[in-house]
Parts: C-alpha cells; structure tokens; sequence
C-alpha cells in the first residue's frame, strides 16, 4: 500500500516539541543555577531573564520553581515566542502567567529592568561572530544585572568540536542528527543542522541551522573580564568511575580534560 506522504510521521512533527525533547533539560539547568546561586549568595534571587529564550521553556521551569519566581524571554524570532506562549506559557497557571513576561527584542538592545540572573543557554551567543559584537553582548548584560547579579553560559568544545561530522542519538520517537557541516579554520565559524529521523524513515531535514563561532573558553573569559565581570568561574563535569562518561556534576575548575567533546558551564559574577 502506497504510504501517503501527509501521513509520514516528519509530516506531522512540530520541530519545536523535538527540539525541547532531544535538545533541552530545563530542569537539570535550573537546578544548576539554583544551587550555584545559593552556593555564592545570600539571599534568593527573584527575576530571571532567559536571552536567546526561544520557547522560553527554561523561563517557564523558573517561574514554575517559586512563588518569587519571576522570568523575562527575550528572541528576535517572534514566531518561536509565538509557540512558546501557546504550548509552554499555556501549560503554567495563571498566577504563573502573571509571572512571565516575552520580548520580542534582540539581546543587544533589551532594558527590561535589572536581572538576578541572566541566562544565555545552548551556545546561543555564539552566534555573535566577532569579538566586538560578543563584547557588546557581555557588557549589555553586565549593564543589565542587579549589583550582585550572576550571568551562566554555557560552552563547548573539544578536539570533535571542528570537526566536520554527524552524530546521531536516539530519542524517544525519533532519532536526533546533529551535523557539524562545515567548519572554517581561519575565522573559526562553523555551519551546523539539526535534522530528525523518524521511524517510518521520514525525515525533517535542516529543522534548525545555526551559523556561529566556535568560541574557546580563553576567549570567553577574558571578554567577561574586559565586559567588567568581577569572578568569572568554569564548572566543569565530573567523571562517573564506572563508565567513564560524564557524570552530571558540574564544579569549579581550573584544569579540564581534553575530550573529544565537552560542554561546560560559565558563571560570571558582576
Ligand atoms: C540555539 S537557539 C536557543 C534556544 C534556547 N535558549 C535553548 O536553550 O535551547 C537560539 C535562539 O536565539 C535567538 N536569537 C538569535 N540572535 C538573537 C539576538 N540577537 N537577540 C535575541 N534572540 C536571538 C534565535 O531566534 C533562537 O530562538
């Protein structure tokens, strides 16, 4: 029997709830960033701003945390904020709507009033392709942080990180492909794609593409400092004994592993 194409299982996914599922655990990300807050400060923080927000399902598991949750999402794609707001925002209660606040504003530009925290996740910034632009970045930030208010980031790399390959992981439903499709050594930016494959052998090819710099830590760092950033600390993960892979635990660190492939967090102070 001919399968129509309407009915092939790519068709009728929503790139948006893959991306959440294969690419986001927003859960595992706030419970980092309470408990680094509560290991450097002595008072709970309130006003989360999510740069980069996306769905803003990371804001929406914020506001979620506390009744003195309050979070702020800023995109310039005012389509994903449109998705965020009918399938995330929708699922929270009221008094939690009442909480959340979307922007449809570019991160260099925004003023929504002074942060605890702000967050710029899934190597967004990276998508700043000089260091002139990635500085203006971090010092709208610092400008946009309470006096004692903390920025995380999060980065990776690793000796696979320029490579130009594919690597796939099974989800449930689906298998997520991320493609490294070019990377150009002399001014460090790379193309990437997400594409999902479905069991049916359908696929969503280029769901997203990001054009971005592969920033190094070095560098990251010494723009948080030139930015103003007063403590700038890497936590890097630790390692499960047994099998050798990550083990989830992310600490202050000045030495790390050279492996293939890392993803660390950063946290700067103001
Ligand atoms: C890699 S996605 C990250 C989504 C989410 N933060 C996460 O953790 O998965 C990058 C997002 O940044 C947004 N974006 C890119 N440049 C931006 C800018 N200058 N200002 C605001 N948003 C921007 C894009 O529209 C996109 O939704």
């Amino acid at each position: 029997m001919v399968r129509l194409r309407r009915n092939r299982l790519a068709n009728q996914a929503d790139r948006h709830q893959l991306y959440q599922e294969s690419v986001q655990d927003t859960e595992t990300e706030i419970d980092f960033v309470e408990e680094t807050w509560q290991a450097l400060r002595n008072r709970p923080p309130e006003l989360l701003r999510e740069d980069f927000c996306g769905t803003a399902n990371t804001a929406c598991e914020w506001v979620r945390r506390g009744a003195g949750h309050y979070a702020i999402g800023v995109d310039l794609d005012e389509e994903v904020l449109q998705w965020g707001e009918l399938n995330n925002l929708s699922q929270l209660t009221e008094e939690q709507q009442s909480r959340i606040q979307l922007l449809h504003e570019n991160v260099l530009d925004t003023d929504p009033g002074l942060a605890d925290i702000v967050l710029a996740m899934n190597f967004s910034y990276y998508l700043f392709l000089t260091r002139e632009e990635l500085l203006e970045y971090f010092h709208c930030v610092y400008a946009g942080l309470m006096d004692d208010g903390i920025l995380f980031l999060d980065a990776y790399g690793g000796y696979d990180a320029p490579r130009e390959i594919k690597e796939e992981r099974e989800c449930e439903g689906f298998t997520y492909i991320w493609e490294q499709a070019s990377f150009n050594p002399i001014d460090s930016t790379m193309a990437c794609h997400i594409h999902f494959e479905f069991p049916d052998r359908s696929r969503m090819d280029r769901a997203f593409s990001y054009y971005w710099r592969l920033w190094t830590l070095p560098e990251i760092r010494e723009m948080l400092a030139e930015a103003g950033f007063s403590e700038i600390t890497v936590y890097w993960e630790g390692t499960d004994q047994e099998s050798n892979e990550g083990n989830g635990i992310y600490e202050p660190a000045e030495v790390g592993d050279a492996d293939p492939g890392w993803v660390c967090y950063v946290v700067a102070q103001r």
